[in-house]
């Protein structure tokens, strides 16, 4: 059995304040759930990480960072290493966002690079796929998520796949309003655990989480992870109210 996984993407946004206010609402909001029957996670910008770090070291709910570099240290101005993250709390690293994706114009071939040297560093990587809307148009999703997969996981070995969750998020539905119906995320979740059989075995293929996210609010919380593949949620926007964000915490119990 999947147990629920709801992670939290604060993107570029909270300041130094507002980001240990709303760490401390999840704290109080989700205690009773959080880490017990649903894994949570946030993940804040890079600069309040330890300051998130430190507001819920109580609580069981993790810290994710948004990117991670492969390489470990030296000469890559503006980059942080797994050894950074680790070294302030992070469990977690969001790797091939689609914002990192198209508007940063990371390749599938980088992506995988941050997904290997996130899981040898010890951090837990999520990696992020979906197709852009004109793709779905073009009946091009399925072509696009498998290219997608099989090259963010290449050359991972079935131990190490087991410390990757995927997301699949399909473009025209982040920040749009415009969610997947649960039967579009579930066509497309199946799919990928089938290739995940495909490309690995069966017990990886069910062991491995693979989360929704695109427009996830509270009212479509539960019927999303209501679908038999789909094993929470990736929030954006939703994740930035703690009201929000704890009842999608609770929708996924
Ligand atoms: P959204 O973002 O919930 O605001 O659509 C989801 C994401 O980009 O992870």
């Amino acid at each position: 059995m999947r147990k629920p996984f709801v992670a939290g993407n604060w993107k570029m946004n909270t300041d130094s304040h507002s980001a240990v206010d709303l760490a401390k609402a999840l704290v109080s909001g989700a205690a009773d759930v959080a880490g017990i029957s649903v894994d949570v996670a946030v993940c804040p910008p890079f600069v309040y990480l330890q300051a998130v770090t430190s507001a819920i070291s109580t609580a069981n709910i993790a810290v994710g960072a948004q990117d991670i570099y492969f390489e470990q240290k030296g000469a890559f101005t503006g980059e942080i290493s797994t050894s950074m993250l680790k070294d302030v709390g992070c469990a977690y690293a969001l790797c091939g966002h689609s914002e990192r994706r198209h508007v940063l114009g990371e390749t599938d071939e980088l992506i995988n690079k941050k997904v290997t040297a996130a899981i040898s560093g010890g951090i837990l990587p999520i990696l992020c796929v979906g197709e852009l809307l004109e793709e779905r148009e073009a009946k091009k999703t399925s072509e696009v998520v498998t290219r997608q997969i099989k090259e963010g996981l290449a050359g991972l070995s079935a131990e190490k796949l087991s410390a990757v969750t995927l997301a699949y998020e399909p473009v025209w539905a982040i920040g749009t309003g415009l969610t997947a119906t649960p039967d579009q995320a579930q066509e497309v979740h199946a799919l990928i655990r089938k290739l995940i059989g495909e490309l690995y075995d069966s017990k990886s293929a069910e062991e491995i989480r693979i989360l929704y996210g695109g427009s996830a609010k509270p009212d479509n919380a539960a019927e999303l992870m209501g679908q038999e593949d789909v094993d929470g949620l990736l929030v954006g926007g939703a994740s930035l109210k703690a009201d929000d964000f704890v009842a999608i915490i609770q929708a996924a119990v």
